[in-house]
């Protein structure tokens, strides 16, 4: 089976001024050691993308922007281009995050474009998808990710998707304090690697790292990366604090 190199991702939301987001990667690169070798992403604010990027030249941390529109350029105001976005130092791109959904009002048809915007400017896309409680609860989850899946990434190839990042971000969960437990966890990864097998073939499915988000802190990071097909975490609240966030990135 493919070995995937897992992935640590902090979305620092609406978080840090430039001189905080500066302090966060002098106490996430001073002195530290990579245990497991992860790959490391930080998502500033776009007020401290540029500075960011500079701040990690050298470093192993690489840079997501938390969103893009889906113009290169336009009458958007207050939006940000993947143009602007890798202009100001970033590789990867948050696309679909619950909040996006929840409070922007991103649809599927919306963040698919958003997907294709991203990907023709060569920007590594981590999708998110994730169900509400009431869908939980009526035991709908699993289809209303793959229906995220299906629309959001409607019309890519898998050569054209090559690279992509999934995180599954259950909306209960996040920010909340609750987790979705391990076996929550590997259950939905292990249904959208399959759904990625199906639409995309098992290479892509093998090969794609799916992270989970969701109140993922140091001391529950181990056994949700524990599971079989947890990849990585996507991490809200405490990667705002270097002390929290280097123990995520180091998990067992
Ligand atoms: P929390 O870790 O604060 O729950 O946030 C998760 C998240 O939304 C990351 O994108």
């Amino acid at each position: 089976m493919t070995k995937r190199t897992p992935i640590i991702a902090g979305n620092w939301k609406m978080h840090n001024t430039l001189a905080e987001s500066a302090a966060l990667i002098k106490g996430l690169t001073e002195n530290f050691e990579n245990k497991q070798n992860a790959e490391i992403i930080v998502a500033p604010s776009y007020t401290s993308l540029a500075k960011v990027a500079e701040l990690c030249k050298g470093t192993a941390i690489k840079v997501a922007a938390q969103d893009v529109h889906w113009e290169d350029k336009g009458a958007f105001t207050s939006a940000v281009s993947p143009v602007q976005a890798k202009d100001a130092g970033a590789t990867h791109t948050i696309i679909g995050h619950s909040e996006r959904r929840s409070v922007f009002g991103d649809t599927d048809e919306i963040l698919n474009k958003k997907v294709a915007a991203a990907l023709r400017h060569g920007l590594t896309v981590i999708f998110c998808v994730g169900e509400t409680l009431a869908q939980r609860e009526t035991g709908e989850t699993l289809q209303v990710i793959e229906a995220q899946l299906k629309n959001g990434l409607k019309d890519f190839t898998a050569e054209q998707l090559n690279g992509l990042i999934i995180a599954y971000e259950p909306v209960w969960a996040i920010g909340t304090g609750k987790t979705a437990t391990p076996e929550q966890a590997q259950e939905v990864h292990a249904a959208i690697r399959q759904y990625l097998a199906t639409a995309y073939g098992n290479d892509f499915a093998q090969a794609t790292r799916i992270l989970y988000g969701g109140s993922v802190k140091d001391s529950n990071v181990d056994e949700i990366m524990a599971k079989e097909d947890v990849d990585g975490a996507l991490v809200g609240g405490q990667s705002l604090i270097a002390e929290k966030f280097r123990r995520i990135i180091n998990f067992n």
